[in-house]
């Protein structure tokens, strides 16, 4: 241990030797995610240092984000920081985050609530071979192409008919990028707005992966509590007033995992405070058209006159996951940015994916298959609902989107619960996957969107199996 703490080391203080002591334990795999530290005490007689440095060393991990606070119980090793990297494979970057949702939804389970998707028996997979030979009658060097580098002209121009008509959301072809997919769009934005320490404002509970993002880029995250109603605002202004962030990732309508929509009076109220405290939002959007009874407010990038909102529209949720087509809105001074991300990345969508994805998007069937996938989508959550509603569960039934966000009574321990429901076949998220600071431990996310109406049954009846037993 001394060889860490010297007193003759001038070049570092005491408090940053502790910190490069503990920083090197967790980087050994000694100290593993979610173990707790020693106690300020026991570290501090350990070390004969004073109490003091050891409370400034663990709040320069916290404020990195290497370790975690809960209340009264004291310092934890924070989840998302170089986790499980082999030690001797010197080509691995250690930076790289691990996406935690993704190996959740890779535990093989017969009755998948796990996974935000939908059933791919309820996509048009019959009509696509059709709109397939079309394109390539129609385009016969499509395969021998590379797409322009923001994405096919033809599919921006359409797109932005799409929206001006459904949205009355005036953009031009110019200030419309084709990604593949609305991660890609997120991680882009997260690469050309944020630098280490920079303040990021994310909803809690947000998208999981986003939480994963932004950690990458490390950002210091500021978690905002998103309700039924939406957010407190006066909160989220007095709290963009003292930290500046400079983004608020936001995913407004149908929100993932709880369902949640922002209603229209606080859209307005939210693109005016991001103007008046200069900071970015972020308004992801890939469940707008997954409504059940009415239409959801316009998005908030059409109140926005001063460029701080940015949208990323993605159709890969509910038209074809595997082409992977989505859309990222934004004035020029950003588009220019966003541009050169998009040509270190991949240097362009793939062609085909999207001319594939504009004649079916144009099609009378696409708007045919989206009013049938909605009341399959609103019968299958009717059918979870029904299931769940002989317990004492709680939770907001969703307008749209593909999940129910739940509630559990306190005794129920949800990890717990988890690895019983695995055990009988039946996936869930647990809801602290969706919390920046992972202290949701009372909730879960159930999807009704991937399984069909039998397997609802059959699960939910696992799953009640499971607390009775
Ligand atoms: C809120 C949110 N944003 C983005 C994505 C990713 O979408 P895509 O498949 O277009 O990358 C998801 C997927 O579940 C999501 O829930």
């Amino acid at each position: 241990m001394n060889r860490y703490i010297s007193e003759a080391n001038h070049s570092k203080n005491l408090y940053e030797q502790v910190y490069d002591y503990i920083n090197h334990r967790i980087d050994r795999g000694e100290w593993q995610m979610h173990d707790k530290l020693p106690s300020i005490r026991d570290l501090a007689r350990a070390m004969n240092v004073h109490r003091l440095t050891v409370f400034k060393a663990y709040q320069l991990l916290k404020q990195k984000q290497r370790v975690y606070v809960k209340d009264k119980s004291g310092y934890f090793v924070s989840p998302t920081y170089r986790d499980e990297v082999p030690m001797n494979d010197a080509h691995i970057s250690t930076s790289i985050q691990r996406n935690y949702l993704s190996d959740i939804q890779q535990i093989p389970a017969t009755y998948q609530f796990s996974q935000a998707i939908i059933d791919p028996n309820l996509l048009p997979n019959h009509y696509f071979s059709e709109y397939v030979k079309n394109v390539f009658d129609l385009y016969p060097k499509v395969l021998g192409s590379y797409s322009p580098l923001q994405g096919d002209e033809e599919l921006r121009g359409a797109l932005t008919e799409y929206f001006l008509q459904t949205e009355n959301l005036y953009v031009s072809a110019d200030e419309v990028l084709i990604t593949t997919g609305a991660q890609q769009a997120i991680d882009f934005v997260a690469e050309v707005l944020i630098k280490p320490r920079d303040t990021v404002f994310l909803e809690r509970p947000t998208y999981s992966a986003a939480i994963d993002i932004f950690r990458q880029k490390e950002a210091r995250i500021i978690p905002i509590d998103i309700h039924p109603y939406g957010y407190d605002l006066d909160r989220v202004e007095y709290l963009m007033k003292k930290h500046k962030p400079r983004l608020f990732y936001i995913n407004p309508t149908f929100h993932n995992p709880t369902g949640y929509t922002l209603p229209k009076e606080q859209r307005k109220m939210l693109v005016d405070l991001a103007e008046r405290y200069r900071c970015v939002l972020v308004e992801d959007d890939p469940f707008h058209d997954i409504f059940f009874d009415h239409k959801p407010p316009h998005p908030l990038f059409s109140y926005d006159t001063s460029g701080y909102v940015i949208y990323i529209r993605s159709f890969s949720k509910y038209i074809s996951p595997g082409l992977r087509i989505a859309s990222v809105c934004c004035r020029p001074w950003l588009m220019k940015q966003l541009l050169i991300a998009k040509s270190l990345s991949d240097n362009g969508t793939p062609l085909l994916n999207q001319k594939i994805f504009l004649h079916y998007f144009l099609s009378s069937r696409m708007q045919n298959h989206l009013e049938k996938l909605r009341i399959a989508l609103n019968v299958r959550k009717g059918l979870m609902e029904e299931a769940l509603s002989t317990t004492d569960w709680k939770w907001e039934s969703p307008n749209g989107g593909f999940n129910l966000w739940v509630n559990v009574p306190e005794h129920i321990h949800v990890d717990t619960l988890f690895k019983q429901s695995i055990e009988q076949s039946v996936s869930f998220v647990p809801g602290e996957y969706f919390d920046p600071e992972r202290t949701m431990k009372s909730w879960i996310r159930l999807s009704y969107s991937f399984a069909n109406e039998k397997d609802i049954k059959e699960g939910i009846r696992r799953l009640r199996a499971v607390i009775i037993s």
